[in-house]
Order: C-alpha cells, then structure tokens, then sequence
C-alpha cells in the first residue's frame, strides 16, 4: 500500500480593515471558513488595537506549513495591521538569525484583491510596476526565514466585479485551496506564471 501524502494545514491570515464594507474578500473567506485543514484568523478582528500577542501567533505558525496573507492591495502594499503583525511576530532568533529556523521549509502565499487592472500593473501602465515587483518585500522576508514564496493569487479590478463573477472566484478560490493542501497543484509550473492562478488548468490536478 502506498502512503498517501501528508495533508498541508494551512493558516490564513486574513486582514481586511473595513470588512463590513467588503465584497470580494467577504466571499473569499466564507468559502474557504469550513475547509477541513484550513485556519482562519482574522487579524482586525483579533488585534483591533494592533495589540498582536507574539506568542500566540508563533505557535499558530508552528502548527501549520502554508500562511497565506489575503488582504486587499492598500496603497501598492498590504493593510498596516500585517505590517505590525510582521514586526512584532517574526522575530530574530526564532524566524531568522542564526538560530532562527522555526519557519524553514514551510510556505507563504500572498492572496490579493485590487482595484486596479491587471494592465495598470506594468512598467508602462498607470501603476508603473507589476504586483510582483511591488510584493518584493514579502518575497524577500519568507526567503530571510528560509520559506518558499509562491507567486501570489490575485483578483483584479474589483470595483467592477458583478456578484456572479465574485461567487465564482470564491468557488475557485476554495478548490485552490483545497489543492495546495492535498498537494495536487504543480509548483514548478505555477512558478512559471506570474499569479497562481493564473492557467490553474495546467497548474492543479484533479
Ligand atoms: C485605503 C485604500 C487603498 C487602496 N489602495 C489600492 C492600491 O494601491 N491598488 C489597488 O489596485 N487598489 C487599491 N485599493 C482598492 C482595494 O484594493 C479594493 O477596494 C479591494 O481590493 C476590494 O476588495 P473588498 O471588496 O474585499 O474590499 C485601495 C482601497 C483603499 C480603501
């Protein structure tokens, strides 16, 4: 009999600070909530004085091998609170240094909504970079403490998504899910695509 592989439990970090005004994020999260080997923790609802307790939040990580930080794109970044939760969380000595090693080997995955279309995101678009380039500071913090930084999922323009095309992201957006912790997406080939999900019929297996 052949070992099956270890499912991946995987933490959503999840940060919207205007949640109740929020559509895309909104659907993303209530379709993944109830997924078996998935954590939700919603940031802004937890440290709504961005009081973020260290401790716990190590052990969090520690419990689990995929992070994934959803939040919407504010000002070509991500909202403050996952700032203050990098800061205060991934510290010297247990997520880098020397003897930093407690996130090696495990992944992180930035899901991301923006206003902005996938065409502004270009040298000679209105935004000037690509979300790659702008996310460069997270890439380069998950590689400091030896993880490995998948390319990141991103929605794109929307303020003009209808609620049709918003379910159907969030139906998709669960079985990405649920593929990344069953080990059934192609790595290599996603590496090859500058979003996740993009091609996710060439990139995850049924
Ligand atoms: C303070 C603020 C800053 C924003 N900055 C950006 C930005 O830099 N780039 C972008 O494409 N959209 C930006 N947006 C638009 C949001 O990303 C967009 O409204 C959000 O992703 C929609 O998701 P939601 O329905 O879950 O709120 C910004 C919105 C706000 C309120």
């Amino acid at each position: 009999m052949t070992d099956l592989p270890r499912r991946r439990r995987i933490l959503i970090l999840f940060a919207h600070p205007a949640l109740h005004r929020s559509r895309v994020n909104r659907a993303l999260v209530q379709a993944v909530r109830d997924l078996e080997g998935v954590t939700l923790h919603d940031l802004y609802e937890l440290y709504p004085d961005f009081d973020v307790d260290a401790e716990h939040e190590q052990d969090q990580l520690l419990r689990h091998d995929l992070l994934i930080l959803q939040h919407p794109f504010y000002w070509y970044s991500t909202p403050a609170l996952v700032k203050q939760w990098l800061d205060v969380v991934l510290q010297l000595g247990w997520a880098y240094g020397r003897s930093g090693t407690a996130l090696r080997g495990k992944q992180m995955l930035s899901v991301i909504t923006a206003g902005g279309s996938e065409r502004a995101y270009a040298r000679d678009g209105v935004n000037g970079y690509s979300i790659a380039e702008l996310l460069a500071p997270l890439a380069q913090t998950a590689r400091l403490c030896g993880m490995d930084y998948l390319p990141p999922y991103v929605l794109h323009g929307t303020h003009g998504l209808g609620e049709e095309e918003i379910a159907r992201h969030a139906e998709e957006y669960r079985s990405v899910l649920e593929a990344l912790r069953d080990g059934r997406v192609d790595l290599d080939a996603a590496r090859r695509r500058p979003y996740l999900n993009h091609s996710l019929d060439a990139v995850v297996r049924s």
